[in-house]
């Protein structure tokens, strides 16, 4: 129903005075027009969302891209995970390979650094692999080997091994050597003291810049190993390294710092913003962590409010595990894209 214009209404006075007509008049201010325009804008986010080459089932080069480094990114997060075993992932390696190869004859792999990167990654898992661990799994070995030998020639991918020495020596550097030294871990060793994450929180919270100073952020620390366990398990990024965290942090947005349906985004905007933030005051606090996504189902989110105490204004963003980091560990490579993929000159 479309807003009543008052100008040509004639009989608008006698219905200004009419008390069902007050009403009507605020309700639809305040709770029809409102939702309204939050369908609309809805509306628009679906429609812009649809642009996308995955939901129209036709994969552009961009999007087999991206689902290649989130395959690759598993296995090579499984490459430096603590206690690795030999032999992990065959179904996520296959259909890595077969990926690739698929890629490799549509679009061509020259000049595709992710995709040489995967590449790498599978060569990686290969030379990790002597023939005693082969002779496990002969069969997915057979048919990984004839994936390999179509893909080309690169030198195995090398995670770096670093002391946490090294790791942190960049800490008190510039800001360049600072940002640069800063990645995630997902090796922990013991009890973290609660301070330094105060300290860490306290940081982002008094720095991280938000849409007119609203600071949209709220973060909800966890210690308690059951509470923990629990939270875990409702997220889908953290098998193999999220049970020796000893703490998760909960980060949200509070949408009553929004003013308008135009803000929908906001939330997300100003608490990627902080979150980031939060990443860099705990490699300053050097507090070992891992981002989480929290890209889930609303059972899933609803499930995570009845362990915690959120309020139903907030959006949760994402969860990140944290801990002390121990003696040496394995780190992820995760390479970046060229800068000119990313970045043009208008
Ligand atoms: C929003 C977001 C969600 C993430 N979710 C996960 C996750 O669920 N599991 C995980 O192991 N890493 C996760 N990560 C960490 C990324 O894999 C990591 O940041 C990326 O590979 C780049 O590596 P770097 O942080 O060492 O530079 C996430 C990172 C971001 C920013």
């Amino acid at each position: 129903m479309s807003q009543p214009q008052e100008s040509d209404r004639p009989w608008r006075h006698h219905w200004a005075l009419s008390p069902i007509r007050k009403l009507w008049q605020c309700f639809y201010r305040v709770y029809t027009a409102p939702r309204r325009v939050c369908a609309r804008l809805r509306r628009y986010d679906l429609w812009r969302l649809c642009q996308a080459s995955w939901v129209k089932r036709a994969l552009s080069r961009e999007t087999c891209v991206a689902e290649i480094v989130v395959h690759y990114h598993v296995v090579e997060k499984g490459l430096t995970m603590p206690g690795r075993r030999l032999n992990f992932g065959h179904a996520m390696v296959t259909l890595l390979a077969r990926q690739c190869l698929a890629f490799q004859e549509t679009f061509g792999v020259e000049g595709t650094p992710q995709v040489r990167h995967a590449i790498a990654v599978l060569r990686a898992y290969a030379a990790l692999h002597d023939s005693s661990a082969r002779a496990e799994a002969p069969v997915f070995w057979a048919d990984f080997e004839d994936l390999l030998a179509h893909l080309p020639e690169v030198p195995p991918a090398t995670q770096p091994h670093v002391t946490r020495e090294a790791f942190f020596a960049a800490v008190h550097a510039d800001f360049e050597a600072f940002a640069r030294s800063r990645h995630t871990l997902r090796h922990y060793a013991g009890p973290l003291p609660i301070e330094r994450v105060r300290a860490a929180v306290a940081l982002a919270c008094e720095t991280a810049p938000s849409a007119c100073n609203r600071q949209h952020a709220r973060v909800r620390c966890v210690s308690d190993p059951a509470l923990r366990d629990r939270l875990l398990a409702l997220q889908n990024g953290n098998r193999g390294f999220g049970h020796l965290a000893d703490k998760v942090l909960v980060v949200s947005a509070d949408c009553d710092d929004l003013l308008s349906p135009a803000e929908r985004n906001d939330a997300y905007v100003n608490g990627g913003i902080f979150l980031m933030n939060l990443c860099y005051a705990l490699h300053y606090h050097q507090i070992a962590h891992c981002m989480l996504n929290w890209s889930v189902s609303p059972e899933t989110d609803r499930a995570l409010r009845a362990l915690i105490p959120i309020r139903e204004s907030e959006v949760v963003l994402a969860l990140l595990t944290c801990g002390e980091a121990p003696e040496c560990f394995d780190v992820a490579m995760s390479p970046r894209r060229p800068v000119a993929e990313m970045y043009t000159e208008v």
